[in-house]
């Protein structure tokens, strides 16, 4: 496995690859990887000749007083897991490289980004949309791989993709949780131990969610304001936000119809964890 942090190296690996007729796919990352990420990897092995998992701390999608400084890094062991997990190369650049001088193209959206993450990281969404499609361009994958987790970007790269017309699928894959139910994260290394059992809320709360859905309460405010009252429980918790929302266009809705995407952003301590589930009637 290879290991590169320059554009122009990315492109002629890659332009060989497509020349030789192979597929490519494509798995983006901030790092720090976990079971979550390496899923997605084995599956980006099974579905594509060649696999890239690209490894950056995108400075772009981080508000100003995020965890940008303190976000977890370590390319040793990220490089293990992909070597491990049948990856053929991974990108690492730099910011510098990413973002020349004078860099001041952007890729936005109106609509799909103002609700649930939009509303609280105002910015994070234009972060993540260029950067996507920057490592798109780089990579020009065939197939590309984004976890259910953070399930409004994985809304958000689909729309783009489609909109912009861009020969890819996007690929969505489920949620990787701990055996105790919370949804891995890289974030979840910043809790303590008390945080970390206070976090669970989160897995509790969207059990809870679930089953009243499935036990056939179909008013919204009923089952959100049932699971604002479970996280409000926590002591350590603090909410940012639990919504429904349609999947396909992520607006706010008032009844349970169609394809539906329940999710929450919650604070244990200084930390910010998300978590969601989909639901469909
Ligand atoms: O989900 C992430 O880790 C990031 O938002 C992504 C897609 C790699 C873009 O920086």
């Amino acid at each position: 496995m290879e290991l590169l942090h320059n554009i122009e190296e990315v492109r002629n690996r890659v332009r060989s690859w497509k020349k030789d007729g192979f597929s490519v796919g494509l798995v983006p990352t901030m790092g720090y990887l976990h079971e979550g990420h390496q899923s997605l990897i084995k599956k980006a092995v099974e579905e594509n000749d060649k696999v890239v998992v690209s490894i950056f701390v995108n400075p772009m999608q981080f508000g100003e007083n995020e965890d940008l400084e303190t976000y977890p890094r370590d390319i040793n062991k990220d490089s293990k897991l992909c070597d491990e997990t049948g990856a053929d190369l991974i990108f690492n650049p730099e910011p510098e490289e990413m973002y020349k001088e004078g860099f001041c193209s952007y890729v936005d959206m109106n609509g799909l980004t103002t609700e649930l993450c939009g509303k609280s990281r105002p910015i994070h969404f234009r972060g993540v949309m260029t950067v996507v499609t920057k490592l798109f361009n780089i990579v020009t994958p065939d197939r590309a791989y984004f976890g259910m987790k953070d399930a409004q970007q994985l809304c958000v790269i689909k729309r783009i993709v489609k909109d912009l017309n861009m020969d890819i699928d996007v690929i969505g894959c489920p949620i990787i949780r701990e055996e105790d139910g919370l949804a891995k994260s890289s974030r979840n290394t910043y809790l303590n131990k008390e945080e970390r059992k206070a976090a669970l809320i989160l897995y509790k709360t969207i059990s809870l969610g679930k089953d009243l859905l499935v036990s056939g309460e179909r008013d919204v405010n009923t089952i959100i304001n049932k699971m604002k009252d479970n996280i409000n429980k926590e002591p350590l918790a603090k909410i940012d936000y639990v919504e429904a929302v349609d999947l396909e266009t992520v607006e706010k809705i008032d009844v349970i119809k169609g394809k539906v995407l329940i999710a929450m952003a919650v604070y244990i301590g200084k930390t910010r964890l998300i978590d969601n589930f989909t639901f469909e009637c």
